[in-house]
């Protein structure tokens, strides 16, 4: 990242933070909101959020490094994330899942990532392919993804 990107990057975390900074709960609204704009939270975005919301960079690193949807690194291609809840599962999650990580193997364009329920249990099997909800998810469906066609 070039230094002038850098400060783009800061700049624009910065008034992410102050915009959220007098709500409820701020920290994970922020920390949604950078995932959204840059696809993952860079360590550098930590102590800008630290210091905007009076907290230490452990607290929110804490925060960041708790849940497994907030990635620190870019990503580095495709993201398939599948729902293995109990109501996926009961509509074939587990097959679409193992589908997936065999077609990806070990293709460094696609990430294959588990979840728990995206609240999409009636639409089941669910998922999120790079960040899109998708319900009644087929064998087609993924594999197109993984391939990278569309569906
Ligand atoms: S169990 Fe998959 S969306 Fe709820």
């Amino acid at each position: 990242m070039s230094t002038t990107q850098h400060s783009e990057r800061a700049d624009l975390v910065c008034a992410m933070a102050a915009a959220h900074a007098d709500e409820r709960g701020p920290l994970l609204l922020i920390l949604h909101e950078v995932m959204d704009e840059f696809g993952y939270i860079d360590a550098t975005d930590i102590p800008i959020i630290a210091d905007v919301l009076n907290l230490s960079t452990a607290e929110v690193h804490g925060v960041v490094s708790f849940y497994h949807d907030f990635r620190t690194t870019p990503p580095s291609g495709r993201v398939l994330a599948l729902c293995r809840g109990e109501a996926c599962q009961a509509v074939g999650a587990e097959d679409l899942f193992t589908t997936a990580r065999r077609l990806s193997g070990s293709r460094a364009d696609v990430e294959v990532r588990q979840i728990f329920c995206l609240g999409n249990c009636a639409l089941g099997p669910s998922g999120m392919i790079d960040g899109v909800l998708q319900g009644r998810l087929t064998a087609d469906v993924v594999t197109a993804a993984v391939e990278g066609k569309p569906s």
